[in-house]
C-alpha cells in the first residue's frame, strides 16, 4: 500500500469539524500533518488530536516536505489565491465548494493543475452519497433523460459566519454557497454538456445578509433535455428532493439519501443517518464526507474516482457567473428591497 497522504487544512472553522471526523478511521489514505487558519488558536485546535503542526501562515506550511496535499476550508473569497499559492507548491489541492468566485478564476485553476500534473478538485461533497453514485450508475439503463427538478430548501436564521454578511449582493449569497450543491447534482446528470439557455429568478427575504436567499433557476440542454432548481434559506421544513424524468420511467432521491425508481426504494441511507430529514442537522452528513476523502486519495493516486476535476470543475463555475448574472437582470429589485426599520 502507497503511504498516506500528507494534509494541510486551511480554514479551521465549521465545516472542517465534518472534514476532521471522516478523517479518523482513513489513517492509510490519508493523515493530518499541519492546520493553517488566520486565528492560529483555531488552527492549534484543529492540530492538536492529530499531533498535527498549527499555523497562521500559508506560505510557511506549504514548504513543509511532508505536505502532499491541501483541503481549503476558508471563506469563498480566499479559494482562489490560495489554491493558485498550492497549486505553485506543488501540492494536490480539494477546494470546498465553490472552487472560486469567478468562472475565469476557476479556469485559470484548472490550467494550472492540468500543466503541473496536481489533482484539483472541488468539494461537491452531496455526490459522495450512495443514492447519488447509484442513480449515476443505473441511469444509462433506464433511456434519454428528459428533465431534472431539484429543490434543496434549508433554514438560516441570519448569517453563519461574519463573512457571509459582507458578501455583496453582485458577489451572491445563495448563488454562492448552496447553489454549487444543486447545480454540481445536475451538471454530473447531465454529463459534458453545459446549458445553452440560462434563466433565473433571486430575492432576498431576510435583512441579516446583502445578497438573496431564495433562487429559481431554469436549464436548458442540448437535446431538449431541461433542468429546474429551487435553492431556499428560507424553509424551516427541510425540504430536499431531487426528480428525474427518463423514457421508462421516474427516479427521484428524497431527503438526499433515499433513491426511488418508479416508487420503488433501490437505496436507503445507513441506519442513523435520517434522524429527522425536516430538522436542521437533522441528516448526518458523516458518511459521505469519508467517501469524498477516499475518492480524492484515489484521485491523486491516478484511479478511478467520482471528483469532479480540473476544467470538469471550472465548468460549474462558469454556469454560476451565467446563474448570477441572470438573476441580477430579471430580479435585481427582489434582491435589493428595501426593509421596513
Ligand atoms: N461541502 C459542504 O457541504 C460545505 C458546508 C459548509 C461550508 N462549506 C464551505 O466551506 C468553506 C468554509 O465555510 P465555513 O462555514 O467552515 O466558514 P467559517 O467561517 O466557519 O470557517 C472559515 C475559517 O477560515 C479562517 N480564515 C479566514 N481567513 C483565513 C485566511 N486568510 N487563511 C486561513 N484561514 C482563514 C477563519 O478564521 C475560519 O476559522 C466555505 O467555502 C463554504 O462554502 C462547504
Amino acid at each position: 500500500m502507497a503511504d498516506p497522504l500528507g494534509l494541510l487544512l486551511v480554514g479551521c472553522g465549521r465545516i472542517s469539524g465534518a472534514h476532521l471526523a471522516a478523517l479518523q478511521g482513513l489513517e492509510d489514505d490519508i493523515r493530518l500533518v499541519a492546520t493553517v487558519d488566520s486565528d492560529l488558536a483555531a488552527a492549534q485546535r484543529a492540530a492538536v488530536p492529530f499531533g498535527a503542526l498549527a499555523f497562521d501562515d500559508l506560505g510557511a506550511a506549504l514548504a513543509l516536505p511532508q505536505v502532499d496535499a491541501i483541503l481549503i476550508a476558508s471563506p469563498n473569497g480566499l479559494h482562489a489565491a490560495q489554491a493558485a499559492a498550492a497549486l505553485a507548491a506543488g501540492k494536490h489541492v480539494l477546494v470546498e465548494k465553490p472552487l472560486a468566485e469567478t468562472g475565469a478564476e476557476a479556469r485559470a485553476l484548472a490550467d494550472e493543475a492540468g500543466q503541473r500534473g496536481l489533482v484539483l478538485a472541488a468539494g461537491h461533497t452531496y455526490r459522495h452519497n450512495a443514492a447519488v453514485a447509484t442513480l449515476v450508475d443505473m441511469m444509462p439503463q433506464w433511456g434519454p433523460l428528459r428533465a431534472v427538478e431539484v429543490s434543496s430548501c434549508v433554514f438560516w436564521d441570519g448569517p453563519q459566519a461574519p463573512w457571509w454578511a459582507e458578501r455583496t449582493a453582485e458577489e451572491g449569497l445563495i448563488l454562492s454557497l448552496f447553489a454549487p450543491h444543486s447545480l454540481d447534482f445536475v451538471q454530473l446528470v447531465m454529463g459534458a454538456d453545459d446549458p445553452l439557455r440560462v434563466q433565473a429568478e433571486a430575492a432576498r427575504w431576510q435583512s441579516g445578509w446583502q445578497g438573496e436567499d431564495e433562487a429559481m433557476i431554469l436549464l436548458g440542454y442540448p437535446g431538449r433535455r431541461m433542468a429546474s432548481v429551487h435553492i431556499s434559506y428560507n424553509q424551516r421544513s427541510v425540504f430536499d428532493r431531487k426528480v428525474l424524468h427518463f423514457a421508462s420511467g421516474v427516479a427521484e432521491i428524497e431527503d438526499g439519501e433515499v433513491l426511488k425508481w418508479n416508487g420503488e426504494v433501490l437505496v436507503a441511507p445507513p441506519e442513523g443517518v435520517l434522524v429527522n430529514p425536516r430538522a436542521m442537522g437533522g441528516r448526518k452528513l458523516g458518511h459521505f464526507f469519508a467517501q469524498q476523502w477516499r475518492e480524492f486519495a484515489a484521485a491523486v493516486r491516478g484511479k478511478p474516482h467520482r471528483c469532479p476535476t480540473g476544467h470538469d470543475a471550472a465548468r460549474l463555475i462558469d454556469l454560476i457567473d451565467r446563474v448570477k448574472a441572470a438573476a441580477r437582470a430579471t430580479s435585481a429589485d427582489a434582491i435589493d428591497p428595501v426593509f421596513a426599520a
